[in-house]
C-alpha cells in the first residue's frame, strides 16, 4: 500500500510558505491607457515590495509565478518586455537581497531562456546561496504538470535501471523529486485581480494550501495586502483531510 504523507498538523495562524500568482498587469495598464508593458514595470515595483514585507511579516518562503510555461504563447515583444525586467530586476535587486539576507531560487525550466539571463539567475542564486534568512522562490518557465511528469520520468528511469521497485514510489517519493521538494510545505496560494483558476502553478503542492482570491491588480499589491491576506489565513481551520 502507498505511504501516505503525513499531513503536517499546523496550529500556526501564520503561514510559513506562501505562493502568488500574479496576475493584472495588463488589465491595470488598460485601465490607465498605458501600454501593457507599464503594468508588468509597476508590477516589478509591486515584488519589490512585497518581497520585502514578506520578511517584515516573517515569512519563511515567498514564491513568486513570474512566467510560466505557457506564457511563450504572448507575442514576441511582450515576452521581450518581461525578460527585460527580469533582467533589469536582478541587475538592481541582487545587492538589496545579499544585504536582506534572502535567498533566491528558481523554479522551471530557466535554462531554456537566453543565455545572458541564465548567466545573471546562476550568478544571483550563487551570490546569495549562503544567505540564512527567506527565500524568494521565482516560477520562470515554470509549469506544474511538466514538474509532475519530469519527475514520473525519472522515477521510472530509476525503476528500468533497476535502483527501485515500480511498488516503492509513494507520494514521498514524488515529493522528493519536485523542485520545491527542501522547502516547507505550501501554506497558502493566493492569486490576484479576481481570477479563480490555479493556472498550472504548484499544483501537487497545494494539495493541502488555502487558497485565496483577492480582486486587487498585481500591480497595486503591497505590504499592507499581504498583510490583509496572512489575517485571512489565520482565520481560516485547516483540516488535511480530517475532522
Ligand atoms: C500577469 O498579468 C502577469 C504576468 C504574466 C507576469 C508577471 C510578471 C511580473 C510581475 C514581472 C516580472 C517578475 C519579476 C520577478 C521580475 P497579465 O499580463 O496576465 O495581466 P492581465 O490578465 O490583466 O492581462
Amino acid at each position: 500500500m502507498a505511504t501516505q504523507i503525513e499531513p503536517r498538523p499546523d496550529t500556526a495562524t501564520r503561514p510559513r510558505h506562501v505562493a502568488i500568482i500574479m496576475d493584472g498587469n495588463g488589465r491595470w495598464a488598460k485601465a490607465r491607457r498605458l501600454p501593457r508593458a507599464a503594468g508588468h514595470k509597476q508590477g516589478v515595483e509591486a515584488v519589490r515590495r512585497v518581497t520585502r514585507a514578506a520578511r517584515d511579516l516573517g515569512l519563511e518562503v515567498l514564491t513568486l509565478y513570474a512566467f510560466s510555461s505557457e506564457n511563450w504563447r504572448r507575442p514576441e515583444a511582450e515576452i521581450s518586455d518581461l525578460m527585460g525586467l527580469l533582467r533589469h530586476f536582478l541587475r538592481a535587486e541582487i545587492a538589496t537581497l545579499v544585504a536582506d539576507n534572502v535567498k533566491l531560487r528558481v523554479i522551471g525550466d530557466y535554462r531554456a531562456l537566453s543565455a545572458d539571463l541564465v548567466a545573471m539567475i546562476d550568478d544571483a542564486i550563487a551570490r546569495t546561496a549562503a544567505n540564512t534568512g527567506p527565500i524568494l522562490v521565482i516560477a520562470l518557465n515554470y509549469g506544474a504538470q511538466a514538474e509532475i511528469a519530469a519527475a514520473a520520468r525519472r522515477l521510472a528511469c530509476a525503476v528500468r535501471d533497476g535502483a527501485m521497485e515500480a511498488d516503492a514510489i509513494d507520494e514521498t517519493r514524488i515529493e522528493s523529486e519536485l523542485s520545491t521538494h527542501d522547502l516547507p510545505p505550501l501554506d497558502l496560494m493566493i492569486r490576484t485581480s479576481g481570477e479563480q483558476r490555479l493556472s498550472n502553478f504548484l499544483l501537487w503542492q497545494a494539495a493541502y494550501a488555502e487558497l485565496l482570491f483577492v480582486d486587487t491588480l498585481w500591480p497595486d499589491f503591497d505590504g499592507a495586502t499581504l498583510a490583509d491576506a496572512l489575517e485571512v489565513f489565520s482565520r481560516r481551520q485547516r483540516r488535511f483531510g480530517g475532522l
